[in-house]
């Protein structure tokens, strides 16, 4: 595991030079993409990039980590709407070519694995980190085995994403999510975490044993990972 720490726009900046480099190399890239608050920065300087002809997404395809069960794509808080607003409608990729799970046909989530797979395996897997190690909405206990499926979230999950909606109520029960073997089968994998809160679960998964209970801590195993700290949320290492 590789760590990188500096400023958040220092972060930013770095892991989208991973995309400058891998989509130079392989136009064609399948990208694994993730949302929250961490990858905004990059985002913006992906979208910034793209304007300035250093980088083309236009043959690339993209495969977000999940989605929240209940939300289609034209509510505001799902992941879908975020990527199209945030990313997607900002670069030259080809929309047919960025699939989110559904959130609403959760009996056909294991299918998503099979799509991946048809389409030649994640390349880069970007991920956010949760308060409590998870990865996607892989929660604490979670089988390194799993591949993509519907997940009930914890309360602390719900409280954490809660300030994107009205009230706590409406933050859905559930979600579906692209596993761990999911995630750990991407070729290269980039983690972005920033801020003092992540700092205690930053030193968990990086430096604490492997095991279900931390999710991340399965990315000790990987053999390609770069993970991309702030100071405050390097600060415990
Ligand atoms: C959400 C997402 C994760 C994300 C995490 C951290 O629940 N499912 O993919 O990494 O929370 O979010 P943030 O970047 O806003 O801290």
């Amino acid at each position: 595991m590789k760590i990188i720490i500096d400023t958040p726009e220092k972060v930013a900046e770095m892991a989208a030079q991973r995309y400058v480099e891998l989509l130079k190399e392989k136009p064609d890239a399948i990208l694994g993409g993730a949302t929250g608050s961490t990858p905004l920065l990059l985002y913006a300087e992906l979208a910034r990039l793209n304007k300035a002809g250093e980088v083309s997404f236009a043959k690339a395809k993209s495969f977000n980590l999940d989605e929240y069960v209940g939300l289609d794509g034209t509510h505001d808080q799902s992941y879908r709407y975020f990527m199209d607003k945030n990313l997607f409608e900002h670069i030259d990729i080809d929309m047919a070519n960025t699939r989110v799970p559904s959130g609403i046909n959760t009996e056909i989530a294991a299918e998503y694995d099979k799509e991946i797979e048809a389409a030649g395996g994640i390349d880069m897997q970007l991920l956010g980190i949760g308060n409590n190690g998870h990865i996607g909405f892989n929660e604490p206990g979670t089988p390194f085995g799993s591949i993509t499926h519907v997940v009930e979230l914890t309360e602390s999950t719900r409280q954490a994403n809660a300030r994107f909606f009205e009230s706590i109520d409406e933050v859905p029960t559930h979600a579906v999510t692209m596993g761990i073997k999911t995630v750990m089968n991407a070729k290269k994998v980039i983690l972005i975490a920033t801020g003092k809160a992540k700092a205690p679960i930053v030193r968990e998964f990086i430096k604490g044993a492997v095991t279900e209970e931390v999710p991340a801590s399965v990315l000790q195993l990987h053999p390609d990972v770069e993970v991309f700290l702030d100071h405050e949320a390097a600060s415990l290492l």
